[in-house]
């Protein structure tokens, strides 16, 4: 793992085998989508390195133990429709009990300002630990207008994750939301004039879900 400022790239051997995979154009969408789901369960094992543990007293089937325990209420995962949602399969695998909201915004076409369409998070938010998943972190602001309705929610304590992340999206995370850490996989080199990560791979959504 190795980070600086507010972003720690995950670069364990598996996550950067798997990506490298997925980063393939002739992938097909089954192994595409098992791939994200896998390197998702490892970014979540990441982003939950820190959770707070209490103690508890139990019984093995040889004798009492004082053993730890996750302490509190956990996680809510927040999926920015629809590709994150590609990222949740593999969390929650390991994180069973955490609770998922979901945020969809569109980019209206005059403006370019992200607009919110939908949003459902528990009323409990501020007491969990929020991830923010979306596979791609592009220009940064669908990202941090869902991090800041997020914030209007509730949540205090946020983390973003990524597969993939361009410099200029970053760069919008760190100014707007310079609370917030981005887990990610990989910082790729830049943004081209349509938005796409280069070298990335390509339109996330249209590979989890075979659209297009
Ligand atoms: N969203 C994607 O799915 N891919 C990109 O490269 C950028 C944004």
């Amino acid at each position: 793992m190795a980070g600086t400022g507010n972003v720690i790239v995950v670069d364990h051997p598996l996550v950067q085998h798997k990506l490298t995979l997925m980063r393939r154009k002739d992938q097909p969408t089954t192994d595409f989508r098992r791939l994200v789901s896998e390197v998702s369960l490892l970014l979540a094992y990441e982003v939950t390195r820190d959770l707070p543990l209490e103690t508890i007293e139990i019984e093995t089937p040889l004798e009492p133990m004082t053993a730890p325990i996750l302490a509190g209420k956990k996680l809510c995962f927040v999926s920015i429709l629809r590709a994150g949602n590609g990222i949740l399969d593999g969390m929650l695998d390991l994180v069973p009990s955490a609770r998922v909201g979901h945020v969809g915004l569109y980019r209206d076409p005059e403006t370019l300002v992200p607009v919110e369409y939908y949003i459902k998070v528990p009323d409990d938010l501020g007491e969990r630990l929020t991830v923010v998943v979306d596979p791609m972190l592009a220009t940064g602001h669908s990202a941090a207008a869902a991090i800041g309705r997020l914030k209007q929610a509730g949540a205090k304590k946020i983390r973003f994750v990524c597969l993939l992340a361009a410099p200029e999206g970053l760069a919008v995370v760190a100014e707007t939301h310079p609370d917030v850490t981005v887990y990610t996989a990989a910082i790729d080199r830049q943004l081209d004039s349509h938005g796409y990560i280069r070298p990335g791979l390509g339109d996330a959504g249209d590979r989890l879900f075979g659209t297009k």
